[in-house]
């Protein structure tokens, strides 16, 4: 029976994706012995933390299981389930080794389940073995540079029967051309770039995603042309610095060059990119947004703190100074474009006067939304060995008070448009009243209205009639805008 194994294995394609389309073909025969043996369908359930990158990757992970014959279930009792970590803050890893305790009951009713962990925790040589040393139920462990290998570490784990880690340190692969199951019909989220070069002192996603690497663009476009045909009216480009995407290219390409290469793609209507870093954003890409009818007025620019000092020690590259200009220049080209940001408070040697200078910017800058964070001393990164750590109770006096500027700052951002109609991509049926149908406008806001839900997947006018503090309710306009 092993030699039998070790034999398919070593028929296995050397190229990639070929390989993992061959291990594909070889889980789907396994499991269809499984599936004829209890009489049912085998099912398979993710759990992600985390960021755009994480839910893309996800994204791909579940198109492999699909691949495969698993069929996608709401519930953790499930044949197949996964964790994909997130661990931007220190104490994320309590969370998830307390939900893997629930698992474990599962796997004790159901003896074939396989749990697999994967994502940025596990990038953390710590937290790989301590997922091997204490949680021996935990089947399969993988890193975020090989997610395009699941079949073939999945084929490993069931064929042989064993526990199966594969965690590489780095990579410079970028695997093209795999199954992905995207959540939306009509949206979808297109990675450009992966890894980060930036280094941000408090921020631990340069040592768990590796280094900056970008895309083809042809490789890009081809992709895009592909959603397009498939009903993708709207493309999300994801990057951790988008705004440095293609300089290592061996040609290299501007970020701005590559959005009026995906706006030439018939039947996408919009386009939206995130993130944007201040230091990198170019007079070539606020010219390509302020002509383009597809790109989004919308743009997440994460301005961290509104200290110079303590941008200086962040390591962010830029001064309150110049990202307010960034702003103002951004703003006389395009008036309505909306600007949201990362805020994080409490960072190392932070004063009341530094705080003061962030409370500056919110109020400046005039954001639609902004994410606030409570720094998180990151072990493993250089702010985490910064002796002048805030005390606690400074730090959350200091977040409420940002959160009631941020919140006033929005509520009349938002107010400002009540009355008006938009363009909204009507994305799905409202959670809390499934009469109503929730969207977005082109700056990203949330609208609540009433439509019938045929309109799902379609970008229809709205008219704004409330404005209620991060989103609008509004009702679809009979009269087009
Ligand atoms: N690449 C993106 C951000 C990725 S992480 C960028 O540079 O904008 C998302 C956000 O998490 C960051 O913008 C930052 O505000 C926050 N963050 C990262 N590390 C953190 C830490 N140690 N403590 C608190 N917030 C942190
Ligand atoms: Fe982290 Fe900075 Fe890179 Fe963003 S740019 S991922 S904050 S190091
Ligand atoms: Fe978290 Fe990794 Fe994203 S650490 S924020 S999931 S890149």
């Amino acid at each position: 029976m092993e030699a039998a194994k070790d034999r398919i294995v070593s028929q296995a394609p050397e190229r990639e994706p070929d390989r993992q389309r061959f291990f594909m073909d070889r889980c789907r025969e396994l499991l269809r012995i499984k599936e004829q043996e209890l009489g049912r369908k085998l099912t398979f359930n993710d759990q992600t933390f985390g960021c755009q990158m994480n839910f893309k990757d996800s994204e791909k992970l579940n198109g492999i299981l699909e691949e495969i014959g698993y069929v996608h279930t709401d519930t953790e009792q499930a044949d197949f389930v996964y964790y994909n970590t997130c661990t931007v803050r220190e104490n994320a890893n309590i969370r998830v080794y307390g939900r893997l305790g629930t698992l474990k009951t599962y796997k004790k009713k159901n003896k074939d389940m396989i749990i697999a962990m994967c994502g940025c925790m596990m990038q953390e040589e710590e937290e790989a073995e301590r997922v091997k040393k204490s949680f021996t139920f935990v089947d399969i462990v993988f890193g975020t540079h090989n997610i395009f290998k699941l079949a073939e570490l999945l084929y490993e784990c069931l064929s042989r029967k064993q526990r199966v880690f594969d965690i590489w340190d780095k990579t410079d692969l970028i695997i093209e051309d795999l199954p992905s199951d995207r959540k939306f019909s009509f949206k979808a989220g297109v990675n450009i770039m992966f890894g980060c070069n930036n280094f941000c002192s408090y921020c631990i996603v340069p040592y768990v995603r590796g280094r900056e690497r970008s895309r083809k663009p042809e490789d890009i476009v081809a992709e895009v042309e592909k959603l397009a045909a498939e009903g993708v009216v709207e493309v999300m480009l994801l990057g951790q610095n988008v705004n440095s995407y293609g300089k290592t290219l061996e040609r290299p390409v501007s970020f701005a060059r590559l959005l009026t290469m995906v706006e030439q793609v018939e039947g996408i209507e919009r386009i939206r990119f995130m993130t944007s870093h201040p230091k990198d954003l170019s007079d070539e890409l606020i010219g390509v947004m302020a002509r383009s009818e597809k790109i989004c007025r919308h743009i997440h620019l994460p301005v961290q703190s509104g200290s110079s000092r303590l941008l200086k020690r962040m390591n962010r590259h830029y001064t309150k100074e110049q990202y307010l200009e960034l702003v103002d220049k951004l703003r006389s080209a395009m008036p309505d474009l909306s600007i949201t940001t990362d805020i994080i408070v409490g960072f190392p040697g932070e004063t009341e006067e530094d705080f003061q200078e962030t409370m500056d910017v919110v109020r400046k800058a005039g954001y639609d939304s902004a994410f606030t964070f409570i720094y998180s001393k990151r072990s493993g990164t250089p702010a985490a060995r910064m002796e002048d750590q805030v005390p606690e109770d400074i730090v959350h006096d200091r977040f409420d008070r940002l959160l009631e500027v941020v919140g006033e700052t929005a509520r009349q951002k938002n107010a400002a448009l009540e009355g008006t109609t938009g363009l909204v991509l009507a994305e799905s049926i409202d959670e809390k009243d499934p009469s109503m149908i929730t969207g977005r406008l082109s700056n990203n806001n949330v609208v609540h209205f009433t439509a019938d839900r045929s309109v799902i997947g379609k970008i229809v006018p709205v008219i704004l009639e409330e404005a209620r503090g991060f989103y609008y309710i509004g009702r679809l306009s009979e009269d087009g805008i």
